[in-house]
């Protein structure tokens, strides 16, 4: 590995995006302190067992925990750090702008915790927040706490590209690496938390790298909506959007990645940044009508796997739908604004009985709806469904075959074009 910069590094959360940034620094060979204010989840950590599931992270957590890597509940100590990294979450509020207050939280625990220090530390916000965040939020509140000589302090803002379920091979084989920052010093040392790493790096303004971000998962979920809009075309007049597609995304320009078409995109981040941006650009007197479009695309696609199923077998009341897949997509247990949500709210109105199954999701959406019936593998629930309608894009999926046989009528409806047998009809293919 390249770079003999070993660094001290705090990281401010232990989810998603903290339990994996600190991983991976540990991993690249920083010592590494998460602070965690949940005491389960710390001493979970601790103890090298993840709290959340995520694919290669239990092997480099198990290496890394109680050798250079350690969680605690409390901040003390972090003034050893060169670099701390806030990695709290800001959720939606009510109008769809960032919820801010975990962050200003971190930064004012953080501000007093290093007070008494006299050394230089690099403050980085990982967490994805609105532009201008770093500089009139976290900012003047470290300042405020630390009370004194803010030229000791460096502020950085580097966003995270990290996708659910492949996160760390996303981390460590980065497409690039953003950080913005306050002054060439600070940027200095947020560049050598990465130096292992091969990636070019973009180094901008604080406002520029969070925009960045934004931008980034805007533009993704823009890809994924156009493709719904041009798949909802294609099927009305007998084209597979799948072919066009590959046809598409064979131009350099454009690339063949996100134009797969299907129920929209869910999970905790698409839905919730897109938002936050249409938000903001309101805020600054704008009228995003193309950021609006995604969203309303979005919206809508559910509903149209649900039409359909009603075209193909009538009225669904007493009926049995299968649904295979409830996570937000493949390789994880989030169904956090899954697209399995507003179909199954959608069939249960229509008082359809829902047979289910998923992989690794059952247990968390038995906490969404208790009531459903479900299975440990997809030949149960297929077992005399009326119809079945697949959501999630799990590769367990395409091997299928036999056990439609199970159910009483082969009606099959896919959500993502996964299905390797005959006979299938998908939500807009
Ligand atoms: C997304 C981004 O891909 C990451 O770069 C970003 O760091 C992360 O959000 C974040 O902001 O933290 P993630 O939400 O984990 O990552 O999942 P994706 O793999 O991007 O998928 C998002 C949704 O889009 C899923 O529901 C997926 O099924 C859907 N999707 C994806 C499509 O419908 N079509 C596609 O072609 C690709």
């Amino acid at each position: 590995m390249k770079g003999d910069n070993i660094l001290k590094i705090s990281v401010i959360g232990g989810g998603y995006v903290g339990l994996v940034t600190a991983s991976c620094f540990a991993e690249l060979g920083h010592t590494v302190r998460i602070i965690e204010i949940d005491n389960k989840k710390a001493d979970l950590i601790n103890a090298g067992k993840p709290p959340i599931y995520e694919d290669k992270l239990k092997g480099i957590l198990h290496k890394a925990a109680g050798r250079n890597l350690s969680a605690q509940s409390h901040y003390d100590g972090i003034e050893d750090s060169e670099i701390i990294f806030i990695c709290v979450g800001t959720p939606p509020q009510d109008d769809g702008s960032a919820d801010l207050r975990y962050i200003s939280s971190a930064a004012d625990s953080i501000g007093t915790a290093l007070s008494k220090s006299d050394q230089y530390h690099v403050i980085t916000v990982k967490s994805t927040v609105p532009p201008g965040t770093t500089e009139s939020v976290v900012q003047p509140t470290v300042l405020k706490s630390f009370g004194h000589h803010s030229s000791s302090l460096g502020f950085c803002m580097n966003p995270e590209f990290l996708r659910e379920g492949r996160a760390i091979d996303d981390f460590m084989h980065p497409d690039r690496i953003v950080i913005g920052g306050d002054s060439q010093n600070a940027i200095d040392v947020a560049q050598k938390a990465y130096e292992r790493l091969e990636a070019p790096i973009i180094t901008t303004s604080l406002k520029a790298a969070e925009m960045i971000k934004y931008t980034s998962n805007a533009f993704l979920a823009t890809k994924i909506s156009f493709s719904n809009e041009i798949g909802n075309i294609c099927k009305k007049i007998g084209i597979d959007v799948y072919d066009v597609m590959k046809g598409v995304g064979y131009d350099h320009r454009i690339n063949p990645y996100f134009l797969n078409a299907g129920l929209g995109f869910g999970g905790s981040c698409f839905p919730k940044d897109v938002m936050a941006l249409i938000r903001l650009a309101e805020k600054s007197g704008e009228d995003p009508v193309l950021l609006k479009s995604v969203i309303d695309v979005n919206e809508h696609q559910p509903g149209r796997i649900i039409q359909v199923l009603s075209r193909r077998i009538g009225d669904m009341k007493g009926k049995k739908i299968a649904v295979l897949g409830l996570a937000f997509k493949d390789n994880t247990d989030d169904i956090r604004d899954s697209r399995a949500i507003p179909v199954i709210e959608e069939l249960l109105q229509t008082g359809a009985t829902i047979s289910a199954y998923d992989p690794m999701a059952t247990e968390t959406m038995k906490q969404v709806f208790p009531d459903l019936m479900y299975h440990s593998n997809a030949g149960d629930a297929l077992d005399g469904a009326d119809a079945c309608l697949v959501l999630t894009e799990w590769p367990e999926f395409s091997d299928l075959k036999d056990e439609f046989n199970r159910m009483k009528n082969q009606v099959i409806i896919e959500g993502r074009k996964i299905l390797s047998c005959s006979g299938i009809e998908g939500v807009c293919w």
